[in-house]
């Protein structure tokens, strides 16, 4: 099974099998083993949702974590280094930094992956965004309720997704509860954040505006 990436190029299944190999050394050991539990909840959300991208999603669920190793100072470096150092880099929480350093390195590393869906996929995976896709949101869900997950509100959105999906009838309501879903998450993280008096992302904020508002999947 292969599939196309925008500019033509082919992102095959050996590729795949071959990024789980290379990503190793960017990755700690847990973090390599929850890598791979969310590459396989991102494909089997994908077999449901858009089985014509599971090997991009694929790919992205790999490529998610890829900066979680360097410290915040590497990373900010990082920015610096490719110059896109701003106000609203500083704004950024360093427990979330790692997502605006991944599609660097991903450009730097893994050029081969670097589609426009993939990059925003990862950059989004921590906070969500106003008018994310649906590809995106599988990554951001994959990572939030994959099985090595072990905080009860994990466990428990990822029981409820699949029950409620049993007695979806049609492709439309299966969106509408991964809509529903994913804005049950970016509400329990921003508590969270609220009660860890945490920064909070504004593009946290905006998604969350944007889905109680009955914005849709663009
Ligand atoms: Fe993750």
């Amino acid at each position: 099974m292969e599939q196309k990436n925008e500019a033509g190029a082919i992102i095959t299944q050996k590729m795949i099998d071959e990024l789980r190999v290379r990503i190793k050394p960017y990755l700690t050991d847990k973090r390599y083993a929850h890598t791979i539990s969310v590459e396989k909840e991102a494909a089997a959300l994908g077999e449901i949702y858009m089985p014509e991208r599971v090997v991009e999603l694929r790919a992205a669920a790999l490529l998610h974590d890829i900066a979680k190793k360097l410290t915040y100072e590497n990373q900010l470096n990082l920015i610096a280094e490719f110059g896109i150092i701003n106000d609203t880099i500083k704004e950024i929480a360093p427990a979330a930094i790692h997502a605006v350093t991944a599609p660097i390195i991903i450009k730097r590393d893994f050029p081969e992956f670097a589609t426009s869906d993939i990059l925003s996929a990862v950059r989004y995976h921590t906070t969500g965004r106003a008018g994310m896709t649906k590809f995106d949101a599988i990554i951001y869900l994959a990572d939030y309720i994959e099985p090595t997950r072990d905080k009860d509100v994990c466990i428990q959105t990822r029981r409820l997704f699949y029950e409620k999906l049993k007695s979806a009838g049609d492709e439309k309501e299966r969106v509408v509860i991964l809509r529903e879903t994913i804005l049950s998450v970016l509400r329990s993280t921003l508590a969270y954040l609220t009660s860890k008096k945490v920064k909070i992302e504004p593009d946290t904020e905006a998604a969350v505006r944007y889905f109680s508002r009955g914005g849709d999947f663009t």
